[in-house]
């Protein structure tokens, strides 16, 4: 399928038209950026792990009956996807407290969680992602109470089959971020999955004092070893 026109470039990403109308091409970029675009860097390799891995994912998910918006990878960094109209929520998924729940509840980073936690934010880079409830999506008009339904249905069914997935890598899903589209009247799971939406911890090896973080947080935190951390994660995943 050939690219045409770019259609949008965001900051891990640029969106191109096909000549399919139902269809746009996703490249994936080495470009990283932390607290809504303050920090600013490179992550060399990146895009090549996040797009295969997204790929992965994605499919995976499709097998246990989430739709997503995945239609074909065309090379190490560009994949037709659905041209979905993107939900502006962010949708959050935690099983153990780590980063802004743990600032905001005054919870130490490594507690376990009694229950897994959804919330969503404004996806609004002006206001820096507010975090919104339900009724204040449905408020704003940002999607219908039975959208809202199905995306957190299909979140916690992510959740499920990616806990279990990243189990047998002996990597805990500490944490995660999903974005839904509409495509035809319908919702699916779109944009990506990636260690730049999710926080993978060394498995058995945390508790409320020390983790070893397998994702963006190397960068955000200034840990180092970003680099290998993404292609730590992926050799698990594919034995590349
Ligand atoms: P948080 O603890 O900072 O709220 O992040 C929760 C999860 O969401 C974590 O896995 C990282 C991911 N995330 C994104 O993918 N994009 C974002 O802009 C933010 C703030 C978090």
């Amino acid at each position: 399928m050939e690219r045409t026109e770019q259609l949008y470039e965001g900051k891990a990403k640029k969106v191109f038209a096909t000549d399919n109308p139902d269809y746009v091409i996703v490249s994936y970029k080495d470009d990283a950026t932390a607290f809504n675009g303050l920090k600013k860097g490179t992550i060399s390799g990146k895009g090549v792990i996040n797009n295969k891995m997204s790929n992965l994912m994605m499919q995976m998910l499709e097998k246990k009956g989430i739709p997503t918006h995945f239609v074909e990878q065309i090379d190490d960094r560009n994949t037709v996807v659905k041209k979905v109209e993107i939900v502006p929520l962010e949708v959050i998924i935690r099983n153990v407290a780590a980063g802004s729940f743990s600032k905001k509840y005054g919870v130490a980073e490594g507690t376990a969680l009694l229950n897994p936690t959804i919330e969503f934010s404004y996806k609004n880079d002006d206001l820096g992602d507010p975090l919104i409830n339900t009724y204040h999506a449905l408020a704003l008009g940002l999607a219908t109470k039975e959208e809202i339904d199905t995306i957190t249905k299909m979140a916690f069914a992510v959740n499920e089959a990616m806990k279990e997935f990243f189990k047998h890598l002996n990597i805990d899903l500490v944490d995660f971020k999903l974005e839904f589209g509409r495509f035809k009247g319908e919702i699916v799971l779109a944009d990506e999955i990636s260690p730049d939406t999710c926080r993978f911890w060394e498995a058995g090896t945390w508790d409320t004092t020390k983790h070893v973080s397998l994702d963006k947080d190397r960068f955000r935190r200034d840990l180092g070893g970003v680099e290998d951390a993404y292609q730590e994660v992926f050799k698990r995943l594919t034995g590349e």
